[in-house]
């Protein structure tokens, strides 16, 4: 059981409302950075405030021993918004974080579409990372925002997250025609069970210091993931123009401890929680 005290950014977002239970349940003394009223975990406590403002993040940050930073934007096409949600939200956090609870851990959820799509093989993290696309880029600035911060930090690049009902594998359906994605496309995945794992091993310490990347044992075509959400695309046979795109590495996880407890997306399919 990790006994201590975390501010959670993002805790109502599709990864944080189940991580948050999970780390509850582990005994966990969770608060929750909240921008309005929600129903919280029993025993988690809220504490209004906004990334976008800096003022409110001190009384957040009272006591805390570690942040888990999943508060971002990245589900519309306002570019703006997305910088000052991701990088300038996150350096209010750590600068709030430096103030007010300087001895912290920080964790940050980052992302698998930094890499380049031009990749030669699943994506290392010492990969370069040079994307243009607002979502990507403001999380590397973010990132780098962290990493310079003199701060104990990790970071967590995620691939696509599912399960437990959160409807994301079923927005494939949409994405894939909407972003023109191949339907051999293949994606690293990972269940928030195992979101919850490499978290938890970041909260131990066990990735101070380094950029992991999460995935589970088997990556997955965006046809399979249409299917299982009960969906058909169009099929194709055209080659893939980059094959790697999507793709992560999950050696290093490994290597610190990591073992999806979903391997794969069949799995959780058998088990019942898509
Ligand atoms: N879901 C995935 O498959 C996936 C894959 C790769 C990486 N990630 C990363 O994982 C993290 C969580 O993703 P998600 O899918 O859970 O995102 P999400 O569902 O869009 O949730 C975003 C969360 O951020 C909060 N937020 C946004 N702007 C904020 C601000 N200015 N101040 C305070 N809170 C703010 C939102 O609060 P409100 O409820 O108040 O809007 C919400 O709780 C992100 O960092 C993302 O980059 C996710």
């Amino acid at each position: 059981m990790i006994m201590t005290t975390v501010l959670l950014t993002g805790a109502t977002g599709l990864v944080g409302s189940r991580l948050l239970p999970r780390l509850a349940d582990d005994g966990v003394d969770c608060r929750a950075l909240v921008r309005r009223d929600v129903e919280l975990p029993a025993g988690v406590t809220a504490v209004r405030g906004d990334l976008d403002d800096p003022a409110s993040l001190a009384p957040a940050l009272e006591g805390v021993d570690a942040v888990v930073h999943l508060a971002a934007l990245f589900r519309t096409d306002d570019e703006a918004a997305i910088w000052r949600a991701n990088h300038d939200g996150t350096r209010h956090l750590v600068e709030a974080v430096a103030a007010h609870a300087p001895t912290a851990r920080v964790v940050m959820a980052s992302t698998g579409n930094v890499y380049d799509a031009t990749a030669p093989r699943p994506a290392r993290e010492t990969d370069p990372c040079t994307p243009t696309a607002a979502y990507p880029a403001s999380k590397v600035a973010a990132e780098q925002l962290l990493r310079e911060s003199g701060l104990t930090w990790s970071i967590l690049r995620l691939p696509f997250v599912y399960g437990d009902d959160d409807g994301h594998l079923a927005t494939i359906a949409t994405l894939a025609p909407r972003f023109g994605l191949h339907p051999a496309h293949t994606y690293s995945v990972a269940h928030h069970r195992d979101v919850a794992a490499l978290v938890r091993m970041a909260l131990a310490g066990t990735t101070d210091g380094r950029v992991v990347n999460l995935t589970d044992d088997a990556p997955v075509t965006v046809w399979e993931m249409a299917r299982l959400a009960g969906a058909t695309l169009e099929e194709s046979s055209a080659p893939l123009e980059h094959p790697w795109s999507g793709r992560m590495d999950g050696a290093l996880a490994r290597e610190l401890g990591f073992r999806p407890t979903v391997p794969t997306i069949h799995a959780a399919a058998a088990e019942g929680i898509l």
